[in-house]
């Protein structure tokens, strides 16, 4: 498999980033790259990355440290997609497992949070393989589940 990194959305990436697509079936479960890029301009927390298998461009995440909620310890990772025709390669499950490792080395990070939509069983099978846990629903009713740093 293709060396899996994470990359800043640029001027040089983001309509790249803005055109990936996840299945029609997929629509429902998170925002537009687009969107979501738009929001990372007024949010001074998010973080937007672009996902890259090799040279090519093939995901987007977004993560945030959860100040406004008063838990400047905490990182909530929102918005985690891989494009249609690349999904099912292992692409995910590497570039979580980097997301992971760049959020670890953020100072004083003690716990992230996910979360998803009850029926999206492979953003739940991802996530609790790697030690996430299920705590409960948030007002939308998605699942939040979260992993201890320490
Ligand atoms: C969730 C998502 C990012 C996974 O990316 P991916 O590159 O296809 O995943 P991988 O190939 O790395 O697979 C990793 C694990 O995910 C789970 N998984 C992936 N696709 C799955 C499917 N169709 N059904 C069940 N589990 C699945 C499995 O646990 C899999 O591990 P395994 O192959 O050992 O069984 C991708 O399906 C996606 O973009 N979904 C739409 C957006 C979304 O739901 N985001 C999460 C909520 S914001």
């Amino acid at each position: 498999m293709a060396d899996v990194t994470l990359k800043d959305v640029t001027a040089d990436n983001w309509e790249d980033v803005a055109d990936l697509e996840v299945t029609d079936e997929q629509d429902d479960f998170l925002d537009d790259n687009a969107f979501s890029i738009a929001e990372s301009k007024f949010n001074p927390y998010a973080r937007p990355r672009a996902i890259y298998a090799g040279k090519r461009l093939v995901g987007f995440l977004m993560y945030e440290t959860l100040e406004e909620e008063d838990r400047p310890n905490e990182v909530m990772i929102y918005r985690f997609m891989i494009d249609r025709h690349q999904q099912g390669k292992g692409y995910g499950r590497a570039a979580f497992g980097k997301a992971i490792d760049e959020i670890r080395k953020m100072p004083n990070i003690r716990k992230i949070q996910v979360c998803y939509k009850p029926e999206n069983v492979a953003a739940k099978s991802l996530y609790a393989g790697f030690g996430f846990r299920e705590v409960g629903r948030d007002e939308d009713g998605e699942t939040i589940a979260e992993l201890s740093l320490r």
